[in-house]
Order: C-alpha cells, then sequence, then structure tokens
C-alpha cells in the first residue's frame, strides 16, 4: 500500500511539472516562479533515487542528459524529408499558386502561411504519446538518431497530453535563440578577454625561450576554444550532434513546429492540425494564417519581413502551403520537394567590411576558386570572415583591391558574396589583384580551359589539397557518411603518408593511428582509432549509388549517381556503357556521359575501384521483384506531367520489365504522354512512327 502511495506521488509530481513545463516553455505563460519548479523537480529527484523501481525514461527528470554517447545511429524516415522550392518574388508567388490549380483542376485554393525557421529539421516519431525516436534529416532518406539529446529540449514534450494519434510524427525545427546565443557568445567574448589579459602579463615576464613557447602554445589552444560561434543555425546543429547529451541540456535549445503527419489526422487541413498539436504539447508559431488570395500572401511576407529583425528566432523567409491535405496527397512530391508548398526567402541582408587578403583554395577537381579574407564583421547574427570571390572574371568585374571596403552579402544558405565595392572608400593604398598563375599548394601552373571560368592544376595525383578533398568527399554525409572520421584526421594520414586515396581507407589498422598526433598509446587513443575504423569498415553497406557519388567523378552529383545506378544496375555495366548508351539514361547529357567516359578509362582510377571491389564495397543494386513480364524489352520515353510522379512511372515500367530511356530514338517503343508534353518529342515519336499513348493507355498495358 505505502509503495502504492509512492507511485502515486511520484506520477502526480511527473504530471505537475510536465505540466508547467509546458505552461513555461511552450506557452510562456508560466503559474509558479522557478523556485517552485525546482523544489517540485527535486522532490522528485529523490523519490526516484529512493524507488528505483518507479523509473520512467520520459520523466522530466530525463531532461537533464547524462551518459556519453559513442555516435548516432542512423534510421530511415517514414516518408523522406524534402526540401522547399524557394521563390523570391511576386510573380514566382503568382506562378505556384497557378500551377497548383491547374494541377488540381480548382480554382480556389486555401494556403497557410507561416514563418521559415533558421534552424535544423528534426522528425520526432511518437508511440502512444512517449517520445519514441528523433532524428535529424541527414540525407532526406535516412538520419541521425539524435533521441537522447532531443530530450533535454524543454519545450518537446516526452509524454503527450489529451487525445493524440497513437502514431504520431512531428516535424519541426531545432534553433537557438538570439537572445541566448548572443548570451553564449559575450561569456566566450569575456573569457578570452581574460584569457588574453592573463597570456600578456605571462609573457611580459623575463622568460626563457622554451618557457615562452610552451605559453605561446597554450594560448593559442585556448584561444582557439573560445572562438565565437558563427551563427544560432550552426550553433543548434553542432550542439544536437554532441556526444555528452548533459552540454546539450546546458545550451537551452528551443523547437517549434511546422508539420503534423499520421494516418489518422483530427482535421483534413494543416493548419488545424497544427493548431491541434499545441494542444498535445508542441509548440508552433503564432505567426500562422490562411487565405486564398496571392495579394494576401504577399502582405503576409511583407508583414513578417519587416518584423524579421524583432524575432526572438532566426528566420530566413515565409512557407507556403496549400492547406488542404488531400490536395497535398494529389499534388505530390517531385524527388527533391512537395508541389504543395513554396518557401519565398527573404532578400539576402547587406553590410560592409575591409577586404584583407584574397586566398586560394584547391578543390577536389584541381579547380581554383579566390576566396576573400575579411576583416570579421557580424551579418544578421553570423560572423563572416570569408567570402566567396567565385573566379577570376568575377574578381575583375568588381575592380577588387587589397584594402577595399566591400559590400557583403548573406542569404540563407549559401556562404556570404562580396556584391560590390564602395569606391568612395577607396584609398591610395589600396593593392591590385594579380590572379594567381601556380597552384597556391604544389606549384603546378594553372590552366583555364577554353569556355571555362575556372582555373586548374591538373597535378591530380600529387597535389596534397586535391587529394584530400578527394577524401573528404568520399566520407561525407551524403556520399559514404564515415562521421567517424574528421577532416582533420584525413589531412594528419595524409601528412603522414599512412593514406593517398580513398581506398587505402579499407586497410587501415589501429597501428596505423599510434604515430599520428593525438592518437597515443592510451586505452582512449585506441578506441578513438576503433571508432574511425568501424566507421569505416561500416560504410561497406552503403548503396551503390553513394559509392558512385563518393568517387567524385565530376558532373556526377546525387541525382545523376542514383539515375546511373538505377540504370546500370552493376559497376560493370556501367564501366562499359557506350556513350549512346549513357545519353540514353534520364538528365545525361553529353558533358556528364563525357566525364564518366573519361573517368572509367584511366586506369589509375581503375585501380582503386578494383580495390574498392574487392574490398567488398557495394557496386551493384538489388534489382526489385519483378511484378510481370508485360512490358520486357519495350523502351519507353514519358513526356509531360502525371496523376503519378515520374519516378513512380519509372518504378512501374521497370516492374514489368520495361526500360525508361530519356530520349526518343528509331528504338522507343512507346511514347507516354502527359499534360504538356513536349512538342518537339510528340514530332519526333511522329517521325519514327512511335505509337503515343496516355497514362491511362499504359496502365491499360500492365493490367
Ligand atoms: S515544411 C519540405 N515548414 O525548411 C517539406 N519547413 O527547405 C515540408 N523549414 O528542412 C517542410 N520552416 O526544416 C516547412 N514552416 C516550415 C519551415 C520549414 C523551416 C525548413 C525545414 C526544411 C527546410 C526546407
Amino acid at each position: 500500500m505505502l509503495n502504492q502511495n509512492m507511485k502515486d506521488k511520484i506520477n502526480k509530481l511527473r504530471i505537475d511539472l510536465n505540466h508547467h513545463n509546458y505552461l513555461y516553455y511552450v506557452l510562456d505563460k508560466p503559474i509558479i516562479t522557478d523556485f517552485e519548479f525546482d523544489s517540485l523537480m527535486s522532490q522528485l529527484i529523490d523519490l526516484e533515487a529512493k524507488y528505483p523501481e518507479f523509473s520512467d525514461a520520459w520523466s522530466p527528470t530525463q531532461r537533464v542528459g547524462g551518459g556519453l554517447l559513442k555516435g548516432f545511429k542512423s534510421f530511415k524516415h517514414n516518408s523522406p524529408m524534402l526540401s522547399l522550392d524557394n521563390t523570391y518574388s511576386k510573380s514566382d508567388l503568382n506562378a505556384f499558386d497557378k500551377r497548383v490549380k491547374k494541377n488540381l483542376n480548382k480554382e480556389n485554393i486555401e494556403y497557410s502561411c507561416e514563418l521559415k525557421y533558421d534552424g535544423v529539421a528534426i522528425s520526432l516519431i511518437y508511440k502512444d504519446g512517449l517520445l519514441h525516436k528523433a532524428l535529424t534529416r541527414g540525407d532526406g532518406l535516412s538520419g541521425d538518431d539524435v533521441t537522447e539529446n532531443v530530450k533535454t529540449i524543454k519545450s518537446i514534450p516526452l509524454r503527450l497530453f489529451g487525445s493524440f494519434p497513437n502514431l504520431l510524427e512531428m516535424r519541426g525545427e531545432i534553433f537557438i535563440s538570439k537572445k541566448e546565443f548572443e548570451t553564449i557568445n559575450n561569456k566566450r567574448a569575456q573569457k578570452h578577454l581574460l584569457l588574453t589579459k592573463n597570456y600578456k602579463t605571462q609573457i611580459e615576464k623575463k622568460l626563457t625561450n622554451e618557457e615562452r613557447i610552451k605559453i605561446e602554445k597554450k594560448y593559442s589552444s585556448e584561444s582557439k576554444k573560445l572562438e565565437l560561434y558563427s551563427n544560432p543555425r550552426n550553433f543548434a546543429s553542432g550542439t544536437l550532434k554532441l556526444l555528452d547529451s548533459s552540454k546539450v541540456a546546458r545550451r537551452n535549445l528551443d523547437c517549434i513546429f511546422y508539420l503534423v503527419i499520421a494516418e489518422k489526422l483530427p482535421f483534413d487541413n494543416h493548419i488545424e492540425n497544427l493548431i491541434e498539436s499545441k494542444k498535445w504539447g508542441f509548440k508552433i508559431s503564432e505567426h500562422l494564417t490562411k487565405t486564398d488570395c496571392v495579394d494576401d500572401l504577399f502582405s503576409f511576407i511583407k508583414n513578417i519581413e519587416f518584423i524579421r529583425d524583432n524575432m526572438p528566432f532566426e528566420i530566413d523567409g515565409v512557407v507556403i502551403k496549400v492547406n488542404n491535405l488531400s490536395y497535398q496527397t494529389l499534388l505530390g512530391n517531385t524527388s527533391k520537394s512537395p508541389r504543395w508548398a513554396i518557401s519565398y526567402k527573404f532578400k539576402a541582408l547587406q553590410t560592409s567590411t575591409i577586404l584583407e587578403s584574397i586566398k586560394y583554395q584547391v578543390g577536389r577537381t584541381g579547380s581554383i576558386t579566390p576566396v576573400a579574407c575579411l576583416k570579421p564583421i557580424f551579418l544578421a547574427g553570423s560572423l563572416i570572415r570569408r567570402a566567396s570571390l567565385h573566379n577570376e572574371d568575377f574578381v575583375k568585374k568588381l575592380d577588387l583591391k587589397i584594402g577595399d571596403t566591400v559590400f557583403i552579402e548573406k542569404g540563407g544558405d549559401v556562404i556570404p558574396k562580396v556584391v560590390s565595392v564602395d569606391l568612395e572608400k577607396r584609398s591610395s593604398f589600396s593593392k591590385s589583384i594579380l590572379f594567381v598563375k601556380k597552384c597556391p599548394s604544389c606549384s603546378s601552373d594553372l590552366v583555364r580551359p577554353l569556355g571555362e571560368v575556372n582555373y586548374y592544376c591538373l597535378n591530380t595525383d600529387f597535389c596534397l589539397p586535391q587529394k584530400i578533398n578527394k577524401v573528404e568527399h568520399f566520407i561525407s554525409r551524403d556520399a559514404m557518411n564515415i562521421n567517424t572520421l574528421g577532416i582533420k584526421t584525413v589531412e594528419l594520414l595524409f601528412s603522414n603518408k599512412i593514406i593517398n586515396n580513398i581506398a587505402d581507407l579499407y586497410v587501415l589498422d589501429i597501428n596505423h593511428f599510434q604515430s599520428l598526433k593525438g592518437f597515443g598509446f592510451d586505452s582512449n587513443s585506441s578506441k578513438k582509432a576503433q571508432n574511425i575504423i568501424d566507421g569505416i569498415q561500416a560504410s561497406k553497406k552503403q548503396p551503390f549509388e553513394r559509392v558512385l557519388y563518393g568517387l567524385g567523378i565530376r558532373y556526377v552529383g546525387k541525382t545523376v549517381a542514383k539515375k546511373l545506378t538505377h540504370q546500370f544496375k552493376n559497376l560493370k555495366y556501367l564501366m562499359n556503357a557506350s556513350l549512346d548508351e549513357l545519353l540514353e539514361v534520364d538528365e545525361i547529357g553529353n558533358k556528364i556521359a563525357t566525364s564518366l567516359l573519361d573517368f572509367f578509362s584511366k586506369t589509375k582510377n581503375s585501380l582503386i575501384l578494383n580495390r574498392l571491389v574487392s574490398y567488398g564495397l557495394n557496386f551493384s543494386v538489388q534489382i526489385e521483384d519483378k511484378k510481370s513480364n508485360k512490358l520486357d524489352g519495350l523502351r519507353f520515353v514519358i513526356s509531360g506531367t502525371f496523376s503519378h510522379s515520374r519516378d513512380d512511372l519509372k518504378k512501374i515500367i521497370e516492374s514489368h520489365g520495361g526500360k525508361n530511356v530519356n530520349a526518343i530514338s528509331k528504338k522507343t517503343n512507346y511514347l507516354i504522354a502527359g499534360d504538356n508534353f513536349g512538342l518537339k518529342k510528340q514530332q519526333l515519336a511522329l517521325s519514327f512512327n512511335i505509337p503515343i499513348i496516355s497514362e491511362s493507355d499504359f496502365f491499360k498495358m500492365i493490367k
């Protein structure tokens, strides 16, 4: 009986604390003082310690964080986390509205208008009202499991209230408020000041050379640790990836939700569901409205742009969504973004600062990019030190000189740009810029191919930054996603001549790390090294399309890699494909095809590929279950828009034995024509006597 009393008491405390937490962090309307809250919390902590049999992973006491994680496991999203198409003008918005109405064949469409939060996307899964999993966006298809860190965010409910769907996914944005970010940076700046003051006092004393070097080294390393965080978004995303959740708990992250996903939702429209989710414990924005008129959408945008600077958190635009959920389903998605939503991005913000010098970066393909090194300046909450200058022509067009005052612009997630020079402020000391003619790393002569804007270092096999960048690309998140290996370690492995290319990663063992700086003989270091090796070995499970993308073949991005692997199924077929066969693939033009042929013709690449094959990396795709042989040997070209997405149609064709090709040729058997199908394709099909069929004709063929 006593035990039952204790259990009830603990439960009551949990319910009360959850309620007060909600009032404080979600509704911003606390009814008790911080002191009262803390005292309820300590009562619960004491009781839970005394009665561990009543422990609960979703108790409010679990928000303080704890255990150290080794890394983050990746999980597949229930549905892809897409991005939004961007617009920048009223005419873009009008075009979106027209498109939506045409596709739905409706004259009146209701839209929701909301803020575009500039943070880190998160997907939360709730099962029976309990937070089950929190996944980052990752590559859109799978994300990292950051549940332990997310549990420390007070505005995220661990246990839902009211009557919620049993299986619920909430998508939203994790961020840090501008005020909190400023406080953290101010504290760092103060600590840095103190550190510099101490350093100066120490260095003024009479010292031996050795002592001086030691002090300087210490100052430089501690100084680095106190560098200001560059912007709230990076701070939030860095925090979410900390391995120590108790550190995350101390950083006061926040979260606002913008999408409710469940099989059975209380309403048939987005806004009402979002408002309902507030009753379950979720924080949503008060700037949420609906309209069916583009002029109103635009007024909303202008109003928000006007108050943008006074918002407590960073926003970079407004999101417009079709409100009705069935309409959303009818409109569907492209491979990248939903057709039922669009974001209106605010104009980039500008400021001016001094151009102190120019640095030249060598990319993985040997391209040379000039980068402006600027006198550091804050712009829209970000500390800007560098800005892109693109290429020589861009520098010439700006008539840029070292020492100039330049206007810089920062928009959305792109790196800042130098947009113009303040000529009135040009001093007679400003120095002309002579674009480098030799590689800043290996001193090889640079070449600017005819018709290209970039200079290239052609010393591909020996130019260190090119080799490092190739490995960096290979291990990156969208490629092999070897997140246990950081770029600093890659640099060390190169400078110690332990690796020379991507294939060398797969033969690394513990002994290779022992001579590296930061990897001693102690158990912690060998754990660190083992972790890296495990990450590399685990990457062998990555699908073919990621391996292909990771190879860094010029012009072969993620989408192209996917299309190629889908079409050719394995490396052998792809390597042996002719120019014509490559050109038949959707979206593959001459530039990409030539680049592929060039890559596969080089012996050094074949050697690396052979090694990767022998180490067991994935160089083929699983062929999906075939549904029938009805389309065996038939080649289809698709043109126009359909009720199914193009990708879906393609899958259907293939699952019945057919082939989807990009261009019409004599060999094409059918042209499937949707709305607005291409006139050129129609003429070609007619000239080759190729039957033009509708979407429904096609489905009759496989019935
Ligand atoms: S809806 C794209 N609504 O913007 C699928 N996204 O470019 C539906 N974002 O990564 C997203 N505010 O994290 C939606 N009110 C809002 C948003 C929003 C910010 C982010 C989101 C996504 C990115 C898309």
